[in-house]
């Protein structure tokens, strides 16, 4: 696919890795709830290839997706990996045998973390870690990230990590970050339904460092909403095509990571890259975060 077809291009800030803005996100190759292997591991498989066979060439994982599992089924997929790709992993939690999330955000965790990566991915080094800050479940939570960033930027000195972004993070943790080290990415939860990252997302703009939403499709509770369903059926796409489309409309250094284990739906998803949202129709998605909002007591 050609540039256009896949949403332009970005260059992370300070950095010589350019991706598509319209990349893929790996974390729906491993079993259920994350945790395990897939049930058909050939079909992981030909989702990666086929996305890379797109152009794709901007992946996002963590090696405590499965744990581990991912990462493996990325590096059998396409290892050696084609030139110019990027692989983005994230550390700052790990996966307890009875598969929940847990913190792993102690110095030396973050370095097996960066070991593991390597490993499993069959690299040298890493292109971008993101350090993930565990939080409260899927949203960000203030507090200090100075030591975790400052190992990050250890690595980096040892040329184990090639940069480093931060994920779950509120707008002051990016700031202290960025006073130890230049900060590249920031992934967070955010799409159309969901947008308190607006002010952040214009903000990392400026400075030319990219915002690459999690959850794009809405994750673990898939977007839905009549708005999106009606604009679809009047462009003649669906409304998952919609919602990618109104992300990478959103702003220039908005990076696109959809997670599917499906290559229909891989399709579908890159495909929205072609989309474009006329006026009308923008001013109606706009008004889906309002309908979402929750509503203050
Ligand atoms: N930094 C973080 O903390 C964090 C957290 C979560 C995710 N992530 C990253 O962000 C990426 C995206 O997030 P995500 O995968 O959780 O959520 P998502 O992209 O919002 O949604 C993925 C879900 O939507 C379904 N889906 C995908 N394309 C579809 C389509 N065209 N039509 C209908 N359903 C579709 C997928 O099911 P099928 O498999 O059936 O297509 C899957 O259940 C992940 O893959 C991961 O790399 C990061």
């Amino acid at each position: 696919m050609s540039e256009a077809e896949l949403g332009g291009s970005f260059t992370f800030p300070g950095t010589s890795l350019t991706v598509h803005r319209m990349g893929y996100g790996a974390m729906r190759l491993s079993g259920p709830g994350i945790f395990g292997p897939p049930k058909d591991r050939d079909a992981a498989v030909a989702v990666l290839r086929e996305a890379v066979a797109a152009g794709v060439n901007h992946i996002d994982t963590s090696d405590y997706y499965g744990p581990h599992i991912t990462n493996q089924i990325i590096r059998e997929a396409l290892h050696p990996y084609p030139a110019g790709m990027v692989i983005v992993t994230k550390l700052g939690g790990r996966r307890p045998a009875d598969g929940s999330w847990a913190r792993a955000n102690s110095p030396q965790e973050l370095t097996d973390g960066v070991h593991d990566n390597l490993r499993n991915l069959g690299l040298d080094a890493l292109d971008i870690v993101n350090y993930r800050v565990m939080g409260s479940g899927h949203g960000p939570e203030e507090g200090s990230i100075a030591e975790q960033v400052a190992v990050l930027a250890g690595l980096q000195g040892e040329g184990l990590i090639r940069h480093i972004g931060l994920s779950n993070v509120t707008a002051s943790q990016v700031a202290e970050a960025r006073t130890i080290a230049a900060i590249v990415c920031v992934q967070n939860n955010y799409n159309v339904a969901h947008r308190e990252d607006d002010v952040l997302i214009d903000d990392l703009a400026r400075l030319g460092i990219a915002y690459v939403p999690f959850f794009p499709l809405g994750g673990f509770t898939p977007l839905q909403s009549s708005t999106l369903n009606s604009v679809a059926e009047r462009l003649g796409a669906t409304p998952m095509q919609v919602a990618l489309a109104w992300l990478l409309h959103r702003s220039p250094n908005v990076l696109l990571i959809p997670g599917t284990s499906s290559v229909a739906h891989l399709r579908e998803n890159l495909a929205a890259a072609l989309l474009s949202l006329p006026a009308q129709e923008l001013a109606e998605l706009d008004g889906i975060a309002v309908e979402a909002a929750p509503v203050e007591h």
